[in-house]
């Protein structure tokens, strides 16, 4: 067995690159008391790495140059010296972007329940972020417009079909007719606007007739500042995330803030380990609608460690159809 990891080799300006990492072998670790060795077998990619790859302030600190990338791993435990752990057991990680680690912070997962690769997607933090934005800050009420924006993805498809499943109308917005078809058609929102079809603006004023009550924001940018102009009186809009400038070397120039003190609309930031201690509450809900299939869920798939660079620099595209993951084993 030969481990073999990925490291930050330096750090983009604008647009990632795989000139970003560097691909190197690295020891086998030896598991210390407590520890458990672990083989991984899926990697997460997300949007939040591209933050951590930069050295800009931010609610985690970043990667150091030469460090393993981060990331939430599924692996399985190799050898144990950890006293609730054995051989064979399954396990969620932050052991980043390698192919074997050590680690006395894991937990344990249950392949018999759902697929491994769930408990990094729906069953894991993208799945927990749709669940506590959505309830605790959006708090859509049976009847409300509900806005979802990056509609196919891990989060806004969650958040789509938990808001639908709460009585509201939803409107989704994703880039592309099979992107859109697929929010529809099987994710069962309402609507679904193609925001790279033309006029934002327009779309959301036929979709969404009564104004908007809640918008989840995944995007920011243009986007958000199109539906600044849709919200209704005491609206919220629950900023989860702001892909569409994570790559940008200058901060958006937001138009229409007028509409938050004429509206007293309520905007808030979310980070999902807000929610840490009810992270059990937020996997049963979760849980309990993938078995009575009332949840559906989708993966992107990119195959082996060496090609995660190029996993995360489509994500950050668009390119991704679904929770992006790389399969290692
Ligand atoms: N606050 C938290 O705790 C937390 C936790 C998890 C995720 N997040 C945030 O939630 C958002 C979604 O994350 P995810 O993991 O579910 O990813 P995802 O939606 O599965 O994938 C990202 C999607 O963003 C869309 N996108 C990318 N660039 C865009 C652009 N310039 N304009 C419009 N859309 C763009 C793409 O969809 P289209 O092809 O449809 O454009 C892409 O497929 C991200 O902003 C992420 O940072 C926040």
């Amino acid at each position: 067995m030969e481990n073999k990891r990925v490291v930050l080799a330096s750090r983009p300006a604008g647009w990632v690159s795989e000139e970003n990492f560097r691909i190197e072998a690295a020891p086998m670790p030896a598991p210390a008391e407590g520890e458990v060795l672990v083989k991984n077998l899926w990697l997460s990619l997300d949007p939040y790495m591209r933050g951590r790859m930069s050295d800009a302030k931010s609610y985690v600190k970043g990667v150091e140059l030469g460090e393993v990338m981060v990331g939430q791993t599924v692996g399985e435990v190799l050898e144990s010296r950890h006293p609730k752990l054995k051989k064979g057991d399954h396990v969620l990680t932050q052991l980043g972007w390698q192919l074997f680690g050590t680690s006395k912070e894991v937990s344990k997962v249950d392949g018999s329940r759902a697929p491994l690769s769930y408990y990094l997607g729906v069953l894991g933090m993208p799945g927990l972020t749709a669940y506590f934005g959505l309830k605790e800050l959006g708090q859509p009420k049976p009847g409300e417009t509900v806005v979802v924006s990056a509609a196919s993805g891990a989060v806004g498809s969650v958040v789509g079909q938990l808001a639908k499943a709460r009585d509201c109308r939803v409107v989704g917005i994703a880039g592309g007719s099979a992107k859109c078809e697929y929010v529809k058609d099987e994710l069962g929102f309402d609507v679904c606007i193609d925001y790279k079809a033309g006029d934002l603006h327009a779309a959301l004023k036929a979709a969404c007739p009564e104004g908007v009550d809640v918008y989840f924001e995944n995007v920011g940018g243009a986007m958000l500042d199109t539906l600044l102009r849709q919200m209704n009186l005491f609206s919220r809009i629950v900023v989860c995330g702001l892909i569409s400038e994570y790559n940008a070397t200058e901060p958006y120039g937001y138009k229409n803030l007028r509409a938050v003190l004429v509206n007293r609309i309520r905007i808030q930031g979310m980070i999902v380990f807000d929610w840490k201690d009810r992270y059990g509450e937020g996997l049963a809900a979760l849980s309990e609608l993938l078995q009575k299939k009332q949840l559906k869920y989708r993966e992107s798939i990119v195959e082996g460690l060496d090609n995660a660079p190029t996993g995360l620099i489509s994500l950050l595209k668009g390119g991704n159809f679904g929770k992006q993951l790389v399969k290692l084993a």
